[in-house]
């Protein structure tokens, strides 16, 4: 069902690629906001702390919205195909978008559950979302914020990565690649 670009050239569809650039700008807010509210004074932190969980849930509507319509109607490239990377630099592009995935998916529970350990409602836009489970110690509260952290950091290891393979093959390899992930008048 879902439309597979296989010829070089080819591009994303219009709601994959504003799907994408939505993800990486929550995605590097929620990490940004996160390392940055402790230099802050209360209220200004509070305010960080409220929007990161309320982004964060966007976030998850988001993610899933983007992996229903890449699996139906949204293009897929299934090779990267851009004529100057080789079998394994494909299949390693490949591994980091689906690690991505898995990682995002994974952080979206975690991000709940950090609030909840620390036995506080999660607050959604002004809207307070209780824990479903029992109150919990300090410890397993201190625990799953590691997680949430460790993962944070694995996951802008791995976009610092794809980053600069995108910039190398635009700049360097000056191939379609970042090309077909940008919105142009043209039709695909
Ligand atoms: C910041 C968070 C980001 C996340 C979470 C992210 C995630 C992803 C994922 C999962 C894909 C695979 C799409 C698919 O086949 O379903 C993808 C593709 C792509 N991303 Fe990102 N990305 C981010 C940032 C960026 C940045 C900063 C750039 C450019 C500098 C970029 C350029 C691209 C390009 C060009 C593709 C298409 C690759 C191809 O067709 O093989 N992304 N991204
Ligand atoms: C890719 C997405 C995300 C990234 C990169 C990210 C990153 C981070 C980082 C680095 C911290 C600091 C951890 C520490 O120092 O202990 C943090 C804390 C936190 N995150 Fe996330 N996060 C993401 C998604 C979410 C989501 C989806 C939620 C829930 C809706 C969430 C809720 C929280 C909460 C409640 C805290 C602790 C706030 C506090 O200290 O009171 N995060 N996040």
């Amino acid at each position: 069902m879902s439309r597979d670009i296989l010829a070089v050239g080819g591009r994303y569809d219009t709601n994959t690629i504003l799907l994408h650039w939505l993800t990486a700008f929550i995605v590097i807010f929620q990490f940004l906001s996160a390392e940055f509210w402790g230099f802050f004074g209360r209220p200004e932190k509070h305010f960080l702390i409220i929007s990161h969980m309320s982004l964060g849930f966007l976030l998850a509507a988001i993610l899933t919205i983007r992996i229903a319509w890449r699996f139906t109607y949204g293009a897929r490239i299934l090779q990267i195909n851009s004529t100057t990377t080789s079998t394994l630099l494909d299949r390693g592009a490949k591994v980091v978008h689906i690690l991505l995935y898995a990682l995002l998916i994974l952080q979206i529970p975690l991000g709940f559950f950090t609030r909840w350990t620390d036995n506080q409602p999660l607050d959604v836009f002004g809207l307070l979302i209780p824990s479903p489970t029992a109150a919990r110690s300090k410890a397993t509260g201190h625990f799953v914020d590691q997680i949430h952290d460790v993962n944070a950091w694995i996951i802008m290891g791995l976009i610092g990565l794809h980053a600069m393979a995108a910039l190398v093959h635009q700049f360097l390899w000056r191939d379609d690649v970042l090309r077909r992930m940008i919105l142009s008048p043209r039709k695909s």
